[in-house]
């Protein structure tokens, strides 16, 4: 008889997840991921100035709110019908890269490490599941040792946000035409210098620590597979009509590249606790109408969905999708890792796939950060001047660490109409369509391989490859039924 597990919360991600498996002859056979909590934003947003738009929506989450600023300016630029210039468009690629490498390296010291790290028998190393630890003692060591050093980076990561964008979280400059900060001569020194630190971390501990894990469980090559289509709206715009992005747009779907189209996302809604006759809507056309008591309902996540399919994003999407594409540094990078372990592409689509992704992601980032600092002229301006419109629509498409993130707005009488966000996380742990389809996460658990009910360490191992991100605003629920057990996991 299939046993069932519930995991609420799954702890060391950010926000509130709940997971639910039924377990039999030792493997998932049914998994439900349930997003616990109401954003809202969206009906916070509505009668609001425009112009507001990019502060509110970085109170999504404080933990990659620079991607809501992004993906905020972008939406308003659009809807207001103006380019910003071009040391505007340098300065928010700078402050959202600094947030990337942040939170990179949160996902894998503080967040993910201690599924593969030993860690010391006292707070805040414990409680946790006993994983099955396989590093050599010395190894183990230094990596316990990484993640205090992770701290401090983070930090600088933190401080060369700040200076071009006041502060973090929820930075300040952004703005629809621009950016309010100035680079000046110092400020650019100050960033540099902090980047390099960051840069020597990255290459030196933070990617041969996770080619070490890699290599210590390497099975996990082989588990938490996934959906197997994934899609990149693409990020870091590299000139000013857009076009060229480090980062490429692209969607891969059964085993091909395609090219992005927005009109073909629509959002589903009939397990979640949103009005049914809200299902299937554009993002442009979309209606945040909570329906908390709805009977089939068992998230709060819409599930997106492009032409009807399921999607992964996030830096394996971001990584494989430039890579087909042929973008130089990904394709060396890719193709060293995948020699090391004499593997091909499809090894990538797993738990390890989706951290050495991120690592790469990380790292050609960093790299690439260098070279823009470089081009911000100090004298030239860094706003356009604007005017809020009438009315109007806009959309603003980019990637936060964790995957595609769009913003979309509707202006009516000077004023937000409609305001849709479709999250990174909205995308990976959604749950079924209306085609009883399973959501990304959903979908890699499945067959998943649990020894022990009682220590369902493969579990979180998969959930937290997918580095989810469900914004902070409590609203927990009990689990309903009979359940095997309920986990807290440290
Ligand atoms: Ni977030």
């Amino acid at each position: 008889m299939a046993k069932r597990i519930v995991i609420d919360p799954i702890t060391r991600i950010e926000g509130h997840l709940k997971i639910e498996v039924e377990i039999d002859e030792g493997k998932v056979v049914n998994a439900r991921s349930s997003g616990t909590m109401l954003r809202g934003f969206e009906i916070i947003l509505k009668g609001r100035d425009p112009r507001d738009a990019q502060h509110l929506t970085q109170r999504i989450c404080g933990v990659c709110p620079a991607s809501h600023a992004m993906a905020a300016s972008l939406n308003l630029d659009s809807a207001f019908g103006v380019k910003p210039p071009e040391n505007a468009r340098i300065m928010r690629n700078l402050v959202l890269g600094s947030n990337y490498l942040q939170s990179h390296i949160l996902h894998f010291y503080h967040l993910a490490a201690l599924d593969y790290v030993k860690g010391p028998e006292l707070a805040p190393f414990i409680p946790r599941y006993k994983g099955d630890y396989r590093l050599p003692d010395d190894l183990n060591k230094a990596c316990v040792d990484h993640y205090l050093k992770a701290l401090e980076i983070r930090r600088k990561c933190h401080e060369m946000l700040a200076i071009f964008g006041g502060k973090m979280p929820c930075h300040m400059t952004f703005c629809p035409g621009g950016i309010t900060e100035s680079p000046t001569p110092d400020k650019i020194t100050n960033f540099l210098w902090r980047l390099k630190e960051i840069q020597s971390f990255i290459n030196d501990v933070y990617i041969p620590d996770v080619l070490a894990v890699a290599k210590a469980y390497a099975d996990y090559f082989a588990v938490g597979v996934g959906c197997g289509n994934l899609l990149c709206y693409g990020v870091f715009d590299l000139d000013q009509e857009g076009t060229k992005k480090l980062l490429y747009r692209g969607i891969y779907t059964d085993g091909k590249l395609g090219s992005l189209d927005t009109e073909k996302i629509n959002e589903y809604v009939k397990y979640s606790w949103y009005e049914d006759k809200t299902d299937g809507l554009n993002p442009k056309h979309g209606e945040t109408l909570p329906a908390p008591k709805k009977k089939d309902g068992y998230s709060w996540l819409k599930s997106p969905r492009y032409e009807g399919k399921v999607y992964e994003t996030g830096p394996l999407a971001r990584m494989v999708i430039s890579y087909l594409q042929n973008e130089p540094t990904v394709k060396k990078m890719i193709d060293e890792v995948l020699a090391e372990f004499k593997a091909d592409m499809g090894v990538l689509f797993s738990v390890l796939g989706r951290h050495a992704a991120r690592a790469l992601d990380c790292k050609f980032i960093a790299d690439s950060m260098e070279s823009w600092l470089l081009q911000l002229k100090p004298d030239e301006p860094t706003y356009t001047s604007c005017e809020v419109p009438e009315q109007g629509t806009g959309m603003g498409l980019t990637e936060g660490p964790r995957g595609a993130l769009g913003h979309w707005i509707t202006i009516k009488d000077k004023k937000i109409d409609r305001y849709q966000v479709i999250t990174p996380t909205n995308w990976n742990a959604s749950p079924r369509d209306s085609k009883r389809q399973l959501g990304p996460i959903e979908q890699a658990l499945m067959e998943a391989p649990v020894k022990d009910p009682a220590n369902p360490f493969s579990i979180v191992r998969i959930v937290r490859s997918f580095d989810p991100c469900l914004a902070c605003s409590v609203h927990l629920l009990t689990p309903k039924g009979k359940s095997l057990g309920k986990f807290r996991v440290g």
